[in-house]
């Protein structure tokens, strides 16, 4: 999509796009977790000089040192960054410096599990007084369709301080700043595909919005897939969680049932993938986790009453997946019960409590909830994970444990594999342990009477 007018904003939008493919274009990045500093580490490694904003101190105070809180980010690549002119700040007044502005601020569910906006409507405050004419602003927090336009848009227009008006339709000549919606589509822990390898959808307010999103992006990500509308990109984010939400949903029902007519729902999954085409595989475990598919789907369901519409998928999901650590809860009780045990009193030691494999993320795992369950009923819980020597209070827990050491497994009644790590040696923990119940299938071509499939 190529823009040949010269109206003064379409001059502006070459102008920019210019500065972007000599790297002069200055990147802002609001929201430096798990989506935004290794965003702004992409730009830095693309020789942009990058400014990120959180209005977490903590976090901008470790980056100002050079250090990092993200485990799977290193400090040497916080200094490699800093050297190519990444700093973090609060100050807010520091956006009138940037060509473009990325938004990474969390979308989580309130308790009544609707959409929470309060951090996407608390940034856009913050930022509307300082934003410039031919500004770019951009929007990767995961929300329902029409966040962009209808929640967003409307306050950098009523309190940006110029008069300036959001970019619609075609080319204007009046003041005008570019909004756009790209979706943030990152794996955590996905070792198979690298971030500049997965497409960025992107919808601009305008074409010239798109225009230059997609030159943003396209100086950090191999392909960029233009859509219509922000409105579009929001959607297509929503489809894509809602599709592993739904799906991760049937299997772990097929897997109750698998369970109940003694089949391995592992086994089947396998052989079912050898299909090469119309199947792809979906895997049951212990409860959804993580900022996402947990949460995503409720945006689209909330929103979608505004238009008579009940989604009747999502919430079927929801259901099936939120009862899967009460699943974990009795398939312990029934594996001690075989024992002549109670989960009253008995020793449980849950393995694992990241929400998935070989991640640092706490967020809506499901291991949280399964130990409070098992709390609930009498069982003496420890647990153990690398990557989380404490677990304090979060959003929804309040555990205050402190991790155990994985050695004489013995001592425990019950083995709980939550999370297949892949530093744990199971042969080991198998051998040892008295008894495993593995929601993972990660003791798989272990033999033992042991190992109780969940
Ligand atoms: N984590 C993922 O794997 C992932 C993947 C795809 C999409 N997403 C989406 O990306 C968005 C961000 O997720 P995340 O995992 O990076 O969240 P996060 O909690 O790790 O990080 C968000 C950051 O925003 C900061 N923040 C909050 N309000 C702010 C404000 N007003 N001004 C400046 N900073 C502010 C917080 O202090 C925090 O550092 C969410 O919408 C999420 O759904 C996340």
């Amino acid at each position: 999509m190529t823009i040949t007018n010269h109206t003064p904003a379409a001059r502006s939008v070459d102008a920019i796009k210019i500065r972007i493919q000599q790297r002069q274009a200055r990147v802002g990045i609001i929201g430096l977790g798990y989506v935004g500093l290794p965003l702004a580490l992409l730009y830095s490694e693309q020789k942009f000089r990058v400014t990120g904003f959180d209005i977490d101190q903590r976090k901008v105070e470790i980056l100002a040192q050079g250090g990092s809180y993200i485990y799977r980010i290193s400090p040497e690549e916080i200094q490699a960054a800093k050297a190519q002119g990444f700093s973090a700040t609060s100050d807010y007044s520091r956006i009138r410096e940037m060509d473009a502005v990325i938004i990474c601020v969390p979308t989580p569910l309130n308790e009544y599990h609707e959409p929470d906006l309060s951090f996407i409507t608390g940034t856009t405050h913050a930022l509307a007084p300082h934003i410039q004419e031919s500004q770019l602003i951009v929007l990767e927090s995961t929300t329902y369709p029409g966040t962009t336009e209808e929640v967003m848009v409307p306050i950098l227009e009523r309190e940006n301080q110029q008069g300036l008006k959001a970019a619609r339709g075609a080319a204007s000549s009046r003041p005008e700043f570019f909004v756009a919606f790209s979706p943030e589509r990152e794996d955590p822990g996905n070792t198979t595909v690298a971030r500049h390898d997965i497409p960025k959808v992107v919808g601009g307010l305008n074409p010239q919005a798109a225009e230059l999103a997609c030159a943003l992006y396209g100086s950090i990500f191999r392909r960029t897939v233009p859509v219509s509308s922000p409105a579009v990109a929001e959607m297509t984010k929503l489809l894509e969680n809602i599709y592993r939400c739904v799906n991760i949903a049937l299997v772990n029902e097929l897997k109750m049932l698998c369970l109940r007519m003694g089949l391995d729902i592992w086994e089947v999954i396998a052989a079912a993938s050898t299909k090469p085409f119309g199947f792809h595989p979906f895997y049951p475990g212990p409860g959804l986790g993580g900022h996402c598919i947990p949460v995503d789907p409720f945006y689209l369901s909330w929103k979608a009453k505004e238009w008579d519409f009940h989604t009747r998928f999502i919430e079927l999901a929801g259901e099936i997946n939120t009862n899967m650590p009460y699943h974990v809860l009795a398939s312990v009780g029934a594996a001690l019960n075989r024992q002549k045990k109670a989960v009253n009193g008995s020793r449980v030691l849950v393995l694992g409590v990241a929400y998935k494999r070989d991640i640092d993320d706490l967020r809506e795992s499901p291991a949280l909830t399964i130990i409070e369950l098992l709390q609930k009923e009498g069982a003496q819980v420890s647990y153990h994970d690398p990557y989380f020597p404490f677990i304090g209070k979060g959003r929804k827990y309040d555990l205050q444990m402190k991790r155990s050491e994985l050695e004489n497994l013995g001592q425990y009644d019950c083995v709980l594999i939550v999370t297949d790590h892949s530093d744990y040696d199971y042969r080991r923990i198998v051998a040892e342990a008295q008894l495993v119940v593995d929601t993972r299938n990660a003791t798989k071509g272990i033999v033992s009477a042991k190992i109780v499939p969940c």
